[in-house]
């Protein structure tokens, strides 16, 4: 009896330990995988000061469990794909309606997302009751400012930063786009208007000009630069410039790119980049192109000391504009229909990890007049020069913040001709090796 009672049992352990094996076999990289994405792109994104979003569509936000669990899981910021513009909030002269916005601004909140609010001013997406409208100029400003001041004091310390004026360049020799009802109602002083409406209505709010095709040094991004480098000369609040980036696979980063950022830095502007999708050829065969892209724009933006955020336009490949707006392209997001990760979401990861883990290194040091330059590699505006063991109030360069620090007055002084120990930490705590100065 106990010998067979031993038996069943053995068999009993013999098989659940088989089980067990199995289990862990079949479904440990899976759990491992979930693991893994558990932490998402926000977990990487947060630890380098750095904001990853989507923009998000009110109605799979409403019925999709899988569009708001990856929208939780990945980032950490977020925009609405339209519950934010004119035609949406304010469909009447004397009616506005809050009730999508809310549902996205909540579920930012809830969900520790910083919020973009897309957008203002804008000659598309506007009511009827405003385009067949008959506005004297002094009726459409005071039309314009009750908008941004209604809606901003709405969202007062929801929203993070605001795409005040949206696509307000034409693009060819004439800057600005005349075809717009703001433009042709109250002239081209509707920008500066718009901006200072906005800063009085929510003085925390951070202010873009947001348009595409704004990230090269092409005519188009000229008129950009003229337009706010103008702002910002007559003292109107603009804090940022939004380069929308709905691009192909073809697309490739390169020096125009980072000449831009600079110039734009110079002015004292953030920089984000607001709406990147990367549309390819939906002819069957998957893109091997697109991950490079992702990568490049994201790395570009990480390793730029006045890029904020790379914002996607959208979630899945299921919900996106681009379909129906670039027919036969499409595919142009990092998750795929069924929101499984596609190669462009590693090659974001990726990019994300990068800026993260490249330790700090120092190649040389000069001193003179009581002041320390150290040049290196992998630097952060962030980081820390430490001397003999003491850390030192340290300044990136503001042109080249990756690769060169300034100590004006280093503490304790040193002595021109003194040996000293030199390291760099960088905020993700990551040190140098010491560089002995002589
Ligand atoms: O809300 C109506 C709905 O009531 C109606 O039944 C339906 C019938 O077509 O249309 C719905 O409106 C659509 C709206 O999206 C909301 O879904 C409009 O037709 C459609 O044209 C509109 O497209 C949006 C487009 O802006 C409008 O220009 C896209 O979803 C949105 O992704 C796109 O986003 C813009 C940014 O705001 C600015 N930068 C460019 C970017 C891509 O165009």
């Amino acid at each position: 009896m106990y010998f067979a009672l031993m038996n069943r049992w053995m068999r009993a352990t013999t098989w659940l330990s088989f089980l067990i094996t199995l289990a862990a076999g079949t479904f440990g990289p899976l759990i491992r995988q979930q693991a893994q994405t558990k932490e998402g792109l926000q977990a990487l994104a947060a630890q380098r000061d750095f904001y990853i979003g989507a923009a998000i569509a009110v109605d799979p936000l409403r019925r999709e469990p899988s569009y708001r669990e990856t929208l939780q899981r990945e980032f950490n910021a977020a925009v609405a794909e339209n519950a934010f513009k004119f035609d949406a909030l304010h469909p009447a002269r004397d009616r506005y309606d809050f009730k999508d916005a809310d549902l996205i601004a909540d579920f930012a909140q809830r969900n520790g997302m910083k919020l973009r609010g897309h957008t203002l001013v804008w000659h598309k997406q506007l009511p009827a009751w405003v385009t067949n409208g008959s506005f004297t100029r002094a009726e459409a400003i005071a039309l314009m400012r009750d908008h941004i001041t209604t809606v901003m004091t709405h969202f007062r310390g929801k929203v993070w930063a605001w795409d005040v004026v949206n696509e307000a360049m034409e693009g060819k020799d004439e800057p600005l786009r005349t075809d717009s009802f703001w433009y042709q109602k109250i002239g081209p002083d509707y920008i500066r208007l718009a901006f200072e409406f906005a800063r009085a209505a929510d003085p925390d709010a951070i202010l873009y000009y947001n348009d595409f095709d704004a990230e090269d040094m092409g005519t188009r991004s000229k008129h950009v630069y003229n337009l706010v480098r103008d702002l910002k000369q007559r003292g109107t609040p603009i804090d940022g410039v939004g380069w929308q980036m709905h691009i192909d696979d073809n697309f490739k980063i390169n020096g125009d790119h980072r000449k831009n950022a600079r110039r734009l830095g110079e002015l004292g502007l953030e920089l984000s980049i607001t709406e990147l999708d990367v549309r390819t050829k939906t002819d069957g065969t998957p893109s091997a192109k697109q991950s490079a892209v992702y990568r490049d724009v994201a790395t570009f933006c990480l390793t730029e000391p006045n890029c904020r955020a790379v914002i996607l336009w959208g979630v899945t490949d299921k919900h996106s504009w681009v379909p129906a707006f670039f027919p036969g392209y499409g595919d142009a997001l990092i998750f795929d229909a069924d929101y499984r990760p596609k190669p462009a979401y590693a090659a974001l990861r990726d990019a994300l990890q990068t800026a993260i883990t490249a330790p700090p290194i120092i190649t040389a040091a000069s001193f003179a007049a009581g002041k320390l330059t150290v040049t290196g590699q992998n630097f952060d505006r962030k980081s820390v020069v430490w001397i003999n063991g003491k850390p030192q109030k340290t300044e990136a360069d503001k042109a080249q913040p990756t690769t060169k620090l300034t100590i004006k007055k280093a503490d304790p002084a040193i002595a021109p001709s003194q040996a000293v120990k030199l390291h760099v930490q960088n905020p993700d705590g990551k040190l140098s090796r010491v560089f002995d100065y002589k």
